[in-house]
């Protein structure tokens, strides 16, 4: 099978929506601290993105949590593969997400989380896609873009580890060769 990626967001399409976000967790934070989780690996290049434009003293940590195999199908199970190298209580704390599929990943995160008492907890993610929701007891509070049922790259997501470097968000299409 032929992979070809078609451009879904472009480029200065996903930048200004990145730039609002931040503007928006800028508003709301007042000048408080955050501390930004970045869930790996997918979130890498959303998360330093956004971090450019917050103007509050802004922390990282990192966490590494896997609901996928190699394929375009959720294996239905969360694992922990990193945890934080930083406590999280008392802190604002913002998990930074690339894309809400079926919503396991962050429901299990939400209560791993919020068990460890931060101040506050909220969940940002750049994509969106909730035809293929399975998991409810989600609240998103900032989201990129809602996008419809497709399997997608690029801006840190990948199709088997590859187009995580694409500076837009791209459509895998397989064809025969
Ligand atoms: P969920 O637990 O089903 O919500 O899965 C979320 C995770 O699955 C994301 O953080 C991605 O790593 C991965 N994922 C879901 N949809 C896509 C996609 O369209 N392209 C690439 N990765 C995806
Ligand atoms: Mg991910």
């Amino acid at each position: 099978m032929k992979e070809n990626i078609s451009v879904m967001i472009p480029e200065e399409d996903v930048e200004k929506r990145v730039k609002e976000i931040a503007a928006q967790i800028n508003a709301d934070y007042a000048g408080e601290p955050v501390h930004l989780i970045c869930i790996l690996m997918g979130s890498v290049m959303f998360m330093t993105e956004l971090a450019k434009h917050l103007t509050m003293p802004v922390t990282f940590d990192f966490m590494c949590v896997s609901s996928y195999g190699g394929g375009t199908v959720s294996s239905g199970t969360v694992r922990i593969a990193k945890d934080l190298a930083h406590p999280i209580e008392g802190r604002n704390v913002i998990v930074v997400e690339d894309i809400i599929d079926s919503g396991r990943t962050l429901s299990y995160l939400l209560k791993f989380l919020s068990a460890r008492n931060p101040k506050s907890l909220r969940l940002c993610t750049l994509l969106d896609k909730p035809d293929r929701r399975v998991v409810h007891d989600v609240n998103v509070d900032y989201t990129g873009f809602v996008i419809p049922d497709a399997f997608v790259v690029g801006y840190g997501l990948d199709y088997d580890q590859k187009y995580r470097n694409l500076p837009y968000v791209g459509v895998v299409e397989f064809t025969e060769e």
